[in-house]
């Protein structure tokens, strides 16, 4: 059974003027696709087209005859849990258990921020800047290309692609100024808080 792109959780142009429509046109529409369809093409037929998206991934990491698939797998969950770790009107500190969380594992939410900014740029070249539950831990990990945190020793909660196609349309070079603008006004707590619980 191939695997089918999840819609949105909001309108194109829900994210602007951080994010625009046409970024995520062509994020969603051409890249993510992308990866979906490649990696249906490169399962047909195999032993894991019966799987979930999960054993895919779980099944071809470390593996350097499926690395392909792996990737286009992970890319394909990465994207999705991407679209979730944003809204419109999100972003800034979170309230509740998460914002003791932050608090106790970061000493503040400003210093939060600015870990996770520096987190996100430090990344040198393609790939993510998550926060995760590690050991019972909130910490903050990238990974490069599609690499991702990997269960059951870590448990995603929110990401941010750095990658040049979220950002190049809209802030040019300046990832920096992309990944400030999408902590301060875009990031689903909500989402993290749900993760967490799970
Ligand atoms: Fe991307």
């Amino acid at each position: 059974m191939a695997f089918e792109l999840p819609p949105l959780p909001w309108a194109e142009n829900a994210l602007e003027p951080t994010i625009s429509a046409n970024t995520i046109s062509f994020h969603y529409g051409k890249h993510h696709r992308t990866y979906l369809e490649t990696l249906n093409k490169l399962i047909a037929g195999t032993d894991l087209e019966s799987k979930s998206l999960d054993e895919v991934i779980a099944a071809t990491a470390s593996d350097p005859a499926r690395v392909a698939i792996f990737n286009n797998a992970a890319q394909t969950w990465n994207h999705t849990f991407y679209w979730n770790s944003l809204k419109p009107g999100g972003g800034g500190a979170p309230t509740g258990e998460l914002a003791e969380r932050l608090t106790a594992a970061f000493g503040s939410y400003a210093q939060f921020a600015e870990q996770l900014k520096a987190t996100a740029v430090g990344r040198f070249g393609s790939g993510w800047a998550w926060l995760v539950l590690e050991n019972g831990q909130l910490k903050l990990m990238s990974t490069g290309n599609a690499e991702k945190p990997m269960p059951p020793q870590q448990k995603a909660l929110l990401v941010i692609d750095v990658w040049e196609h979220a950002y190049y349309l809209d802030y040019q070079n300046r990832r920096p100024d992309y990944v400030q603008a999408v902590i301060d006004h875009l990031l689903n707590w909500e989402f993290a808080a749900a993760n967490l619980a799970s």
